[in-house]
């Protein structure tokens, strides 16, 4: 499969990053970061989830937060949804997509949807027929597909097996998603290349954590197999809310900036994520796990050094 010359990233820290945030984000600081970084050119938001408050506390101003920002045209705003009763919401409050959850793994769809995986099929099908009629965009995101922090490893067949499952229902849009961070670029390379040659009719992209400091890597693997649209977050923002001191996907402006040195182009400005990564930081008033942010990107690494040397030869 050849690699893509232009990736779409998904910016899901909005979504999955503030999720993990103990203390409440006021909702006019989660439309400035929203808003902050759409103006850097990503073309695809994860802006909330439509989610029971009280399973997902941090989500509750979620119709707030669609109604308050803008709608930079050339961004599309989605959202993630665990039924129907959330895709209905998503919708009337005016989402491009909808995205809904399903887990490749029985006890974590317990835990995380309270349904068996069997009735979020059924949910899935629901929500598609609901978005057709609503001409909103659903897309399904097979959480999990790479190992389970309750089940264990999970089975290939089983993500083939689910995967077929939504094919049929008339899924185009599928997501895999290393949703704690435990996937490997081998296996990467095994189940992306299986299910783009069994699925030729789906577009899939991935969603990667980087719990084990591995999200590049998959990212490298997965591109090699032909995709072509990944999610990260803002700073590196978020978490995994079973796996203690999990660190949260890939930082977005970490994986623009290697994209872009690579010559892949995502047509996103990598300082521009940096922008909304630093209020980011002021809002949750900690330091992101970004390397970019940290360092800079190539560039402005250069730049800094130069002008440290220049300070030197003055004080000199
Ligand atoms: N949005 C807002 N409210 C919702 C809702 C939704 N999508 N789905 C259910 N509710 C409300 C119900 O109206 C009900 O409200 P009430 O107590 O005021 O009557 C309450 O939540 C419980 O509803 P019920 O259908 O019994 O849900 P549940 O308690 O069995 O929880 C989910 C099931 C799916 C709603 C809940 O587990 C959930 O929101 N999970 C989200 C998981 C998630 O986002 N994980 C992270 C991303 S993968
Ligand atoms: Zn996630």
């Amino acid at each position: 499969m050849a690699q893509a010359s232009k990736v779409t990233i998904v910016e899901v820290g909005p979504r999955d990053g503030f999720q993990m945030e103990k203390t409440f984000i006021p909702t006019e600081s989660k439309i400035a970061i929203i808003n902050t970084v759409a103006r850097s050119g990503v073309p695809k938001i994860e802006a909330a989830s439509f989610t029971s408050p009280k399973a997902i506390p941090q989500m509750r101003d979620a119709q707030a937060v669609m109604e308050g920002i803008e709608r930079r045209p050339g961004s599309a705003y989605t959202a993630l949804v665990p039924n129907l009763k959330g895709a209905q919401l998503a919708i009337s409050a005016g989402v491009d997509a909808i995205r809904v959850v399903i887990c490749s793994s029985e006890a974590y769809n317990q835990r995380n949807v309270r349904m068996s995986v069997a009735e979020s099929l059924k949910t899935c099908e629901e929500i598609l027929q609901t978005g057709r009629a609503a001409s909103t965009a659903v897309e399904a995101v097979v959480a999990l597909a790479f190992g389970c922090p309750l089940e264990g490893d999970i089975a290939e067949e089983k993500v083939v097996e689910l995967t077929r499952r939504l094919a049929e229902m008339g899924y185009r849009e599928i997501s895999i998603a290393d949703s704690a961070g435990l996937a490997n670029p081998a296996q990467v390379q095994r189940l992306m290349r299986r299910l783009v040659r069994e699925f030729p009719d789906v577009h899939f992209s991935m969603h990667i954590h980087n719990t084990r400091g591995l999200g590049l890597a998959n990212v490298l693997a997965a591109l090699e197999e032909g995709i072509d649209a990944f999610d990260s977050s803002l700073g590196g923002l978020g978490g995994c809310p079973v796996v203690p001191g999990a660190r949260g996907n890939i930082p977005t402006e970490d994986l623009v900036n290697m994209l872009e040195e690579m010559g892949v182009e995502t047509g996103v400005d990598v300082e521009g994520v940096m922008v909304a990564s630093r209020v980011a930081q002021e809002v949750l008033e900690r330091t992101l796990p970004s390397y970019v942010l940290a360092a800079g990107t190539r560039q402005q690494l250069y730049r800094n050094i130069e002008e440290r040397e220049r300070e030197k030869s003055v004080t000199r």
